[in-house]
Order: structure tokens, then C-alpha cells, then sequence
């Protein structure tokens, strides 16, 4: 293996903090590739690059194509792909069968998926034969419509213990690293002091050992970021004026000129 290794990451809990961000795309992703150790092939596409209102209607296709631009585009980061709602949680072996068509067709290193303790048994499976597993806890977006929409997590103390257990047991269950996300601080500064593997925060405070931020939120293309994203580049702006300097070019037709005509 050429790329950052699933034991790479894995040791560096507690170490230099790992750098992680979302592609769906391969330009972007061989940009992110220069600078990121994890690239996450998020089922957030859904909403981001499809328009969808949550991650639950996002097709297993859709990874799969996602995720191998992602990886064609890339050749150091470890790829990781998030199994979408519906195909992984009612048994081990569905999600064993979906997750190997995922590292199968996209040449990934590693898979995603989103629940604490209830999905312990199936990280399990899955790690014992193969797929190695990054887990998510906190805020799980595919669960939005049973929790009535995304909030933030641990805010009742009396709450804390079952995101520690989820944590305590997607660890022991073998997953490499575990996406803390949407989550107060001390809960989160809790959990990372708990928990043997690597936790990646995403709205979940400076205590994790590593960071995640959707590419799209972080760049400024939009159109209303989370209070826990910090916009380090005004994309949607450079996008809308050079679009709308083309369209004037156009009308005038000042577009093209010499330098773009065949002769
Ligand atoms: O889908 C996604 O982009 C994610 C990250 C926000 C962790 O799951
Ligand atoms: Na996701």
C-alpha cells in the first residue's frame, strides 16, 4: 500500500493532530491529497452536490461513483467512503456484502458508517474479514428524522454516558478511528481521553485528535455553513463573478476574441 495506512492513522491517537476533509470530485480531491491525510467520501453529496434535504435518500450507486473519482484523483491520502442509510444497518452480513462492492468498485481504503453501540457487533464482522472501519457517533445525520433534525449533542450531562459507551464500544468492536460530530466540548474532550483509537471532530471542539470539515462549507461555496465551520475561501463569490463577467462577454460579444479563435 502506496497511501497512508488504516495503522498509520490509527497511531496517531494522541499524536500531531490528523487533517481530514470531504472530496466528491477529483480536482478537488488531488488538491486535498497535497495536505489532508484522510479524504472522506461523504454521504453528505447528497445534500452538497445533489441538492438533497438530508443524507438519507442517497443511493449506494452514488458512493460508488463518487468514490472512485475520488480515488483516481488521489494517490496519498487514505480514501475512506461512507456507506449510505439502508445499507448497512440491519444485519452484519448485508453490510459486510455492501461495504466489499464499496472497496471493490472504488478502490478505497476504508469505509464510514454512522451509530455507537448499536452497530458494535457489525463493525466486528466487517473488521475481522477485511474492511476496516471508521466509526461515527454524536450527531449522525441518517438518524435526522428520528431525532427531529440536527442537533447538537451532550448538551444534558445526564446524556454524556451513552456517547462514551457508543465510543467505548465502536473502539472494542475494532474500528480505527471514530468522526465525533455535532457535540459540546467537554464531552468531546471526555470521549478523546476515553477512547484508545484516533477521534475526528467535526463541531465537536479543539480536544479531538484530529478535524473534519465539509470542502465545500470551508471554501465558502455555501450558501449557509454551520456555526462550527470556518470559511477559509470565498469560492461562491470568485464562482458568481466570473460567471456573471462571462455572461456579459457574451452579450457584448467580447467573448471570444483572438486569442480563443481557430484561424
Ligand atoms: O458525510 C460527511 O461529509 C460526513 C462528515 C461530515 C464527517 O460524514
Ligand atoms: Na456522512
Amino acid at each position: 500500500v502506496r497511501r497512508i495506512t488504516v495503522p498509520q492513522i490509527r497511531a496517531r491517537k494522541g499524536g500531531a493532530p490528523i487533517v481530514s476533509l470531504t472530496s466528491y470530485h477529483a480536482h478537488t480531491a488531488a488538491i486535498v491529497d497535497r495536505h489532508a491525510e484522510i479524504i472522506l467520501v461523504g454521504d453528505s453529496l447528497g445534500m452538497v452536490m445533489h441538492g438533497m434535504e438530508t443524507t438519507v435518500g442517497v443511493p449506494l450507486d452514488l458512493m460508488l461513483m463518487h468514490g472512485r473519482a475520488v480515488v483516481r484523483g488521489t494517490k496519498r491520502a487514505l480514501v475512506v467512503v461512507d456507506m449510505p442509510f439502508g445499507s448497512y444497518e440491519e444485519s452484519p452480513s448485508i453490510a459486510f456484502r455492501n461495504a466489499a462492492t464499496v472497496m471493490k468498485e472504488t478502490g478505497c481504503g476504508a469505509v464510514k458508517l454512522e451509530g455507537g453501540a448499536r452497530m458494535g457487533e457489525t463493525i466486528r464482522f466487517l473488521t475481522e474479514r477485511g474492511i476496516p472501519v471508521m466509526a461515527h457517533i454524536g450527531l449522525t445525520p441518517q438518524s435526522s428524522h428520528v431525532m427531529g433534525g440536527f442537533k447538537t449533542q451532550g448538551r444534558d450531562e445526564d446524556t454524556w454516558h451513552l456517547h462514551e459507551e457508543d465510543a467505548r464500544v465502536v473502539a472494542e468492536a475494532g474500528a480505527f478511528s471514530v468522526v465525533l460530530e455535532g457535540m459540546v466540548e467537554p464531552l468531546a474532550a471526555r470521549i478523546t481521553a476515553q477512547c484508545p483509537i484516533p477521534t475526528i471532530g467535526i463541531g465537536a471542539s479543539p480536544a479531538c485528535d484530529g478535524q473534519i470539515l465539509v470542502l465545500e462549507d470551508m471554501l465558502g461555496l455555501s450558501p449557509r455553513p454551520p456555526k462550527f465551520v470556518k470559511v477559509y475561501g470565498r469560492l461562491g463569490d470568485m464562482i458568481e463573478e466570473a460567471v456573471k463577467a462571462y455572461a456579459e462577454d457574451v452579450r457584448a460579444r467580447t467573448f471570444p476574441t483572438e486569442d480563443q479563435v481557430y484561424r
